[in-house]
């Protein structure tokens, strides 16, 4: 048993979270089902996945579909992106009137199409842009819900100045925004290639006591840790490092407690990747088996043989046989390592 390690709570707005990490929107990923087994797991805080603006304004019956809000998924952050401030201040109103607890917009995304329409990471090379609309969802929802923005260090890869960053995060604070979530790589860089922490801490050094969530590289517990030590940020977003492996955010605070990290027992991967599975049927219905297809294939890793059993996933991509995946690879007989 080693000492225990103290951080503040994260506060983002109303919601102070115990333990200073939260899910990171995960396009592809994070919808109910998955923030629910997060939740679970210990997360504090979770995000939709990134949504269109103009998806969530076409109607309420998309937007409901997009977003699967629900009683037991608070607090909860709805991300929007794109390219117009207007359609993006009427989204936001959409976002809270659907029971978002926070509104998220997203200048990060570095998705090709994105940004050649212009959304997402796109707006890290048009700061005016960004402010433009920053300020539209201010005026708009401000007032009645707090705002966070996710940023990328910079568009370019070699930029030197980074003004376009520091403009943006400025206005944000500026127009009230309660945290600034940025993910240490440039838009070029997607996500290959190491974070920059030692950006991270200057950040921090700069804005002082606002809220700055820290992302990029954290693929452990150890590693968010590491990274609240070295940069001083408020908070971590476990992204990749949560894909199959949701046990992070437990592992996280055993190791806030002086504990060792515990490993998912397979009893225990079996338990929740039948609970995930049901969580799909709940939400998806007919469709509940392909949509649990890309999360078995993440959970996998977590297994003492994780080749197989992602073969075993993989195959099935027009649905998993989940109950004969468990028995064949979750049952008692595979308790020991193999
Ligand atoms: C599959 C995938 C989907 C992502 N989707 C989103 C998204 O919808 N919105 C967003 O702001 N970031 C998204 N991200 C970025 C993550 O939230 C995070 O900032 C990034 O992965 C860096 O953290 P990591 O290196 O610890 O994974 C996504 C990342 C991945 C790998």
């Amino acid at each position: 048993m080693s000492d225990t390690l103290s951080f503040p709570p994260l506060r983002i707005g109303p919601f102070e979270l115990a333990a200073p990490a939260v899910l990171a929107p995960l396009a592809g990923y994070t919808d109910l089902s998955f923030r629910r087994i997060c939740r679970l797991m210990g997360a504090g805080y979770c995000s939709t996945e990134v949504t269109l603006d103009t998806s969530i304004n076409l109607s309420p019956k998309l937007r409901l579909k997009l977003i699967q809000p629900a009683a037991d998924d608070h607090p909860l952050a709805g991300q929007i992106m794109g390219c117009k401030a207007e359609t993006m201040a009427i989204a936001a109103g959409h976002l809270l009137a659907l029971g978002c607890d926070v509104v998220d917009l997203n200048f990060a995304c570095p998705v090709r199409k994105v940004l050649r329409r212009k959304r997402g990471g796109h707006l890290m090379r048009d700061p005016d842009g960004a402010v433009a609309t920053i300020r539209a969802v201010a005026a708009a929802v401000g007032g009645q819900a707090p705002i966070t923005v996710k940023l990328r260090k910079s568009f370019d890869q070699d930029d030197a100045d980074l003004s376009a960053f520091w403009q943006i995060a400025e206005a944000a604070f500026d127009a009230g925004a309660v945290a600034i979530n940025v993910h240490a790589r440039s838009v070029e860089a997607r996500y290959s290639g190491p974070a920059d922490w030692e950006f991270l801490a200057r950040v921090k050094q700069h804005f002082g006591h606002k809220v700055i969530i820290g992302s990029g590289d954290v693929l452990s517990p150890h590693h968010a840790v590491d990274l609240l030590r070295l940069t001083g940020v408020d908070g971590v977003a476990f992204a990749r490092g949560a894909l199959g492996n949701p046990w992070i955010f437990r592992q996280f605070e055993q190791l806030l407690a002086g504990r060792q990290e515990a490993a998912p027992t397979l009893a225990e991967q079996r338990d929740v990747i039948a609970r995930h599975y049901a969580l799909c049927v709940e939400q998806y219905g007919s469709r509940g088996a392909r949509m649990m297809h890309r999360f078995g294939i993440k959970y996998a890793r977590c297994h003492p043989n994780p080749k197989l059993v992602r073969h075993a996933f993989i195959d099935s991509p027009a649905g998993v046989d989940v109950e004969g995946i468990l028995n064949r690879y979750y049952g008692p007989s595979e308790a020991m390592p193999v």
